[in-house]
Parts: C-alpha cells; sequence; structure tokens
C-alpha cells in the first residue's frame, strides 16, 4: 500500500485522477470496510480540505428507541462532530439513500429537510454505496463555501465508492 498520500496542485479533476489509484492501492489490500473508510475519509479530507467527510452506514439493529427498522449510522469521518443517526428519507444522507442515487446540494439552506450538523456547512454531496442491488452506506462530505460540487465530483466520487 501507498505509505503516504501524494497529490500536485492542480485542477479538480488532476486531484482525483491522481487521488483514485491510490485509494485503489489502499483498499486493495485490507478487507475491512471500517478500516477501508477510515483511511479513504483521511484521504479525500486531506486531497481537496474539505469541512466534513464521513460515512454512515446502513444499520438494521441501530434505530433509535420506539422506532423500526434501518438507520443510517455514523461510521469513520474527518471534521466537526457529527450527528449519529439518521432516518431514510431524512435530510440530504437519508435522501440519496432513499432514491439510492447521488445528492448535489449547492445550497443547503434551501433543501428541505438538511440536517445542520454544522453551521458552517454551506453545500453537499452525499454518494450511495451499493452492494448488489442494496445501498449499504452513503459518503457525505460537507464544504463551507457554496456550490461546491458538481458532475465532476459526482463521477469521480462514484468511482471512489465502487472500490470500496
Ligand atoms: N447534512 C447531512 C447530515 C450529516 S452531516 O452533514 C455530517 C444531511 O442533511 O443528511
Amino acid at each position: 500500500m501507498a505509505e503516504e498520500l501524494k497529490i500536485n496542485a492542480g485542477s479538480k479533476e488532476e486531484k482525483y485522477q491522481e487521488l483514485l489509484p491510490q485509494i485503489q492501492a489502499v483498499v486493495e489490500g485490507e478487507t475491512d470496510m471500517i478500516a477501508n473508510m477510515a483511511n479513504v475519509a483521511s484521504m479525500l479530507h486531506e486531497t481537496f480540505g474539505f469541512w466534513w467527510t464521513g460515512f454512515y452506514r446502513v444499520q438494521t439493529s441501530a434505530a433509535p428507541m420506539g422506532q423500526r427498522g434501518a438507520v443510517l449510522l455514523l461510521g469513520p469521518f474527518q471534521g466537526p462532530l457529527a450527528c449519529t443517526r439518521i432516518q431514510k428519507g431524512r435530510g440530504v444522507c437519508g435522501t440519496a439513500w432513499e432514491r439510492g442515487e447521488t445528492v448535489i446540494v449547492p445550497d443547503v439552506d434551501v433543501f428541505p429537510g438538511h440536517i445542520a450538523c454544522s453551521s458552517l456547512s454551506r453545500s453537499e454531496i452525499v454518494v450511495p454505496i451499493w452492494k448488489g442491488d442494496e445501498v449499504i452506506a452513503v459518503l457525505d462530505i460537507d464544504s463551507k463555501e457554496l456550490a461546491t460540487f458538481d458532475e465532476i465530483d459526482q463521477r469521480y466520487l462514484e468511482e471512489l465508492v465502487s472500490l470500496l
């Protein structure tokens, strides 16, 4: 595995092109999903300087007291303290999980039901992670700037999570 992350200055697309093979090298030597999510959160966070970068995993046994069914439970992340459980269909994460598709939010203040873990988050992207025909987790990235994420992020992040 790579010993140290190496990313040259360049466009966002160039950075993703340098980052992806290094992520592949790290995850292909490890079968534990939590360990791999931890390293991926770190590598993405370090490369782009996002505000919050992390994972929520679908857990069937983790519904809050008195509620049934699966929830998204906080997994490995980099950045400030975050909420731990998110219901299906709630917030950007729960919406991406329910729809089974990437959700890009250019301005979180106008996304109905956005869950503000940090009042400094301004834009967000959430990418579902599939195993077979089921979403098993989501990758969530928050930025302190408006409209940080576009179809370039979507394309590379969808490719990135397929490596997990
Ligand atoms: N904003 C997310 C919640 C998770 S935090 O951003 C880390 C949402 O609306 O689902």
